[in-house]
């Protein structure tokens, strides 16, 4: 018998009203882990894998502080809009469900807001529009995912922002990547840091869920990040490394002359299927590549159409570009069910990956690509691969999509020098 089966007898014989009670109670059910460290910190940042219970963590500590009237003025930050209300507030592990009935905050999803009957409010915000951080203060703040964050700006400004009180707390739930943002936060004196593995939490976690991240990730370099939240160094020869990554960096873009969405699609669909690579990039006049957007996940093939030509009408691209070779007919009449008018070009991939990787590769290292915020999950692809195993299905979206602005049409030529190089 475990620990927690242990308690469960235990509370079947309590009286009802304990047991209720100590059901709600988090100090109960809390790991040691999953517990705010001890000290003056101001910000605490949990690093675990994924299905911890960090986003458990965040909430109760809003809870309890708001609960204790140590909070008042709340910001809520996710990487999107749509995270912090399905993940912050009406998630599993979000504000309203753990609450007990007689505690629940009022959510009022218009007004972005949910308020306690003590007064506390809790504002939700979106990582997407650090502006709307500028200008607003409070006492507490809880981030989610702040890895997956596309703006440190977003950061910076609720940092500001957090100075009503007299002690102004802030906790950042998140699973790690190694971008500079973390790095600097590890190494601040005023963060206290806790860690934790996915592994702690499998008690608590749909079989399903556990069996599926434990068989895509166990034993993989990125496994150590999503599993066991380490922070990744460099791995060995890969084409990028984080540093050029976090130096192509940029807020903004400035007028584009041509703007591409490159498709990689997934060959099958379903939970262990691919994914389909979509990610967007322009070139500027001042004659530097930008990447836009990456819109890639595992979807069927009327998704990622649908998706593809979403982001196609936002940023006014000229052209949706996709690899020929793995069923590029069927890509063109994919995209054509959704929008008969798209502009599309099938690319004919002559090369390996390598091949076709490197060029871009160096145009990076030359600085002369940049990233207009940061796309985490794309830019592990790129932080990881070697030029060997597995396919990164966003990686080779972007490889397309930055040919296509850059290589196009003295490419073929470029690809053919680094083939030479490569012997
Ligand atoms: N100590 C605990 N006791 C009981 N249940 C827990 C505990 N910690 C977490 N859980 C539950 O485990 C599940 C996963 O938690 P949560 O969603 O917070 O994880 P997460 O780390 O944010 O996951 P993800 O990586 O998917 O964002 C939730 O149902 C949560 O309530
Ligand atoms: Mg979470």
């Amino acid at each position: 018998m475990d620990a927690v089966e242990a308690a469960r007898l235990a509370l079947d014989d309590a009286s009802a009203d304990i047991a209720a009670d100590l059901c709600e109670d988090w100090r109960f059910w809390a790991r040691p882990s999953q517990w705010p460290p001890e000290g003056a910190w101001r910000v605490w940042l949990l690093l675990a894998g994924r299905g911890f219970g960090k986003t458990r963590c965040g909430a109760e500590f809003v809870r309890a502080r708001v609960a204790a009237g140590h909070a008042k003025r709340v910001a809520l930050v996710a990487p999107t809009a749509a995270d912090a209300r399905d993940v912050m507030v009406e998630g599993e592990s979000g504000l309203l469900n753990i609450s007990p009935d007689d505690a629940r905050p009022l959510y009022e999803p218009s007004k972005r807001r949910l308020s306690w009957a003590n007064g506390a409010v809790a504002t939700l915000f979106s990582a997407d529009e650090p502006d709307r951080l500028r200008g607003p203060q409070f006492d507490l703040a809880w981030c989610d995912e702040l890895a997956a964050w596309r703006y440190d700006e977003a950061w910076t400004n609720l940092m500001l922002g957090l100075r009503l009180g007299d002690d102004p707390r802030a906790v950042v739930t998140t699973t790690p990547k190694p971008r500079r943002l973390l790095r600097e936060l590890i190494a601040d004196p005023n963060v206290a840091v806790t860690r934790g593995t996915t592994y702690e939490n499998a008690n608590n976690l749909a079989p399903a869920f556990l069996d599926a991240i434990v068989k895509r990730y166990e034993g993989t370099r990125i496994g150590r990040q999503e599993l066991d939240a380490e922070l990744l160094e460099d791995a060995e020869g890969a084409l990028w490394t984080r540093s050029m990554i976090e130096a192509a960096r940029v807020v903004a873009a400035p007028s584009l002359k041509r703007i591409v969405v490159a498709i990689d699609p997934a060959v099958s669909s379903g939970d262990g299927a691919d994914e389909t690579g979509i990610v967007a990039a322009g070139l500027g006049h001042d004659g530097f590549a930008y990447v836009l957007a990456d819109r890639s996940g595992r979807m069927r093939p009327h998704e990622w159409a649908s998706r593809a030509i979403e982001i196609y009408r936002v940023l006014g691209a000229d052209r949706i570009v996709a690899e020929k070779n793995q069923g590029g007919d069927l890509v063109e009449a994919t995209l054509r069910v959704v929008d008969p008018s798209v502009s599309y070009k099938g690319v004919h991939a002559t090369h390996g990956k390598l091949v076709r990787a490197e060029p871009i590769a160096a145009l990076y290292e030359q600085g002369r690509v940049r990233h207009v915020g940061a796309y985490p999950a794309l830019e592990d692809q790129m932080c990881a691969w070697t030029g060997e195993g597995g396919s990164p299905d966003r990686l080779d979206a972007l490889v397309w999509a930055i040919s296509e602005l850059m290589l196009a049409p003295q490419g073929a030529a470029i690809i053919d020098y680094y083939r030479h190089l490569a012997g």
